[in-house]
C-alpha cells in the first residue's frame, strides 16, 4: 500500500512516515524543509522536495495511486502567520486544496489532515468538543479552516476525510531550533541554551498537550478506521488536561540539574488564552487512548535534548 505523507522532514511527519514504513508501508512525502530536517526523512522513504503546492510537484504526485495521503506539512506558527499571511495561506490551505483535488483525480479515497486546536480561538467555556464554534484568531488558524471545510466538501466526492485537531503536540524529536512553535520546545530549548526563559504573554494561559507518540497513534486509527457512516469527521487529539504556562515552566525546571529564570513579557499576536479539548469522541469511535503520562513524557524529552545539546 503506498501512502503520501506530507512533511516527512518535520516533527510529526518524520514519526508518522517512520510508524508506517514499520507497517510495512510505501511512503512518499513532500517536503520544502523550511523547518524539516533532510535527515528526519526515514531513508526508505521516497521524496520530493519543494513546496507542496507547487503545481509541478502536485502533477509529479498523479504519477503514483495512493491509498491515502496525509496532509501534514504546513508553516505551523500563528505567530509568523502575522508576518506573513499569503504565504501562510498558499502553504497550510491551498496545499490542502490541490492535495484534495489530486486525490480526485487519482481516485485516492482517505485523506487525512493535521488541523489544529486554534480553530476554536478563545472560549468562555474552556472545554471544548468538535461542536464547539470556531473562531479562528491568526492567519494560521483561517487557513486550518478553510482546509477542513474543502475537506468537508471534498468528502462528497467519495474521499473520506478525517480532521485531527491537534492541541500542543510535544515529545522526541521535536524541533528545538524553531523558537517560534511549540510552547514546551520552546521553553525547554532557551532553557538548556542560556538558562533563562522569556515566555512571551501571560504565565496564567493554559495548554492541552499530547505527546507526539499518541498523535502517531490516533493517525493510523484514522486511516485503518472502518466507521463508514460519514465520510467527513473532525476528531480532537487532545488529553483533556488543561496545565498553565506558570506549571508547564515549572515542570520543565524542575527536570533540569541547574536553576533557570524566568522573565515574562508581552504576549504575540493572535495567541490563544487557553482551551482544552473533550478527547470522547476520539476515544468512542477511534478506540484512541493516550498511553503517555506528562510528567513522564516531559521528564523524556528533557533527557533526550540535553543528550542531543551535549553531542
Ligand atoms: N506541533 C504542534 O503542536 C501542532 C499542533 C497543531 C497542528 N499541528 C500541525 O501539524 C503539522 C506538523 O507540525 P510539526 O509540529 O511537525 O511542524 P514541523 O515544522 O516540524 O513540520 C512541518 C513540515 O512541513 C514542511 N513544510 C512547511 N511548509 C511546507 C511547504 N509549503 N511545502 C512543503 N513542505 C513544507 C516543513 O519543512 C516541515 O518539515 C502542521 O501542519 C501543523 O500545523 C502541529
Amino acid at each position: 500500500m503506498r501512502i503520501l505523507v506530507t512533511g516527512a522532514a518535520g516533527f510529526i511527519g518524520s514519526a508518522l512516515a517512520r510508524r508506517l514504513i514499520e507497517e510495512k508501508y510505501e511512503v512518499v512525502t513532500v517536503d520544502n524543509l523550511s523547518t524539516g530536517k533532510m535527515q528526519n526523512i526515514p531513508k526508505d522513504c521516497k521524496s520530493y522536495i519543494g513546496n507542496v503546492f507547487d503545481s509541478s510537484i502536485i502533477g509529479e504526485l498523479k504519477n503514483y495511486n495512493f491509498e491515502a495521503i496525509f496532509h501534514i506539512a504546513g508553516q505551523s506558527s500563528g505567530e509568523i502567520s502575522f508576518d506573513e499571511p499569503v504565504y501562510d495561506l498558499q502553504t497550510n490551505a491551498q496545499s490542502t486544496l490541490m492535495l484534495l483535488n489530486l486525490a480526485k483525480e487519482t481516485g485516492c479515497k482517505k485523506f487525512i489532515y493535521t488541523s489544529s486546536m486554534s480553530v476554536y480561538g478563545d472560549h468562555k467555556e474552556e472545554f471544548v468538543n468538535e461542536e464547539s464554534y470556531t473562531s479562528p484568531k491568526s492567519f494560521y488558524a483561517v487557513g486550518k479552516l478553510a482546509s477542513e471545510n474543502y475537506m468537508k466538501i471534498y468528502s462528497t466526492f467519495d474521499i473520506k476525510c478525517t480532521v485531527l485537531r491537534l492541541f500542543n503536540v510535544y515529545g522526541i524529536g521535536q524541533n528545538m531550533e524553531n523558537l517560534k512553535q511549540g510552547m514546551l520546545s520552546i521553553y525547554l530549548a532557551q532553557a538548556i541554551k542560556n538558562k533563562h526563559i522569556v515566555v512571551k504573554g501571560s504565565k496564567d494561559r493554559f495548554r492541552d498537550f499530547v505527546n507526539v507518540n499518541d498523535v502517531v497513534e490516533a493517525m493510523v486509527l484514522a486511516l485503518n478506521s472502518e466507521k463508514t457512516n460519514s465520510n467527513f469527521e473532525i476528531y480532537n487529539v487532545s488529553n483533556s488536561k488543561k496545565y498553565t504556562v506558570e506549571e508547564l515552566v515549572y515542570k520543565i525546571k524542575n527536570n533540569l540539574p541547574y536553576n533557570v529564570t524566568v522573565e515574562y513579557i508581552k504576549g504575540t499576536p493572535g495567541d490563544q488564552h487557553g482551551i482544552y479539548g473533550d478527547n470522547t469522541k476520539i476515544k468512542n469511535e477511534l478506540n484512541w487512548q493516550s498511553q503517555t503520562n506528562f510528567d513522564e513524557g516531559i521528564a523524556e524529552m528533557v533527557k533526550w535534548a540535553i543528550q542531543r545539546e551535549e553531542k
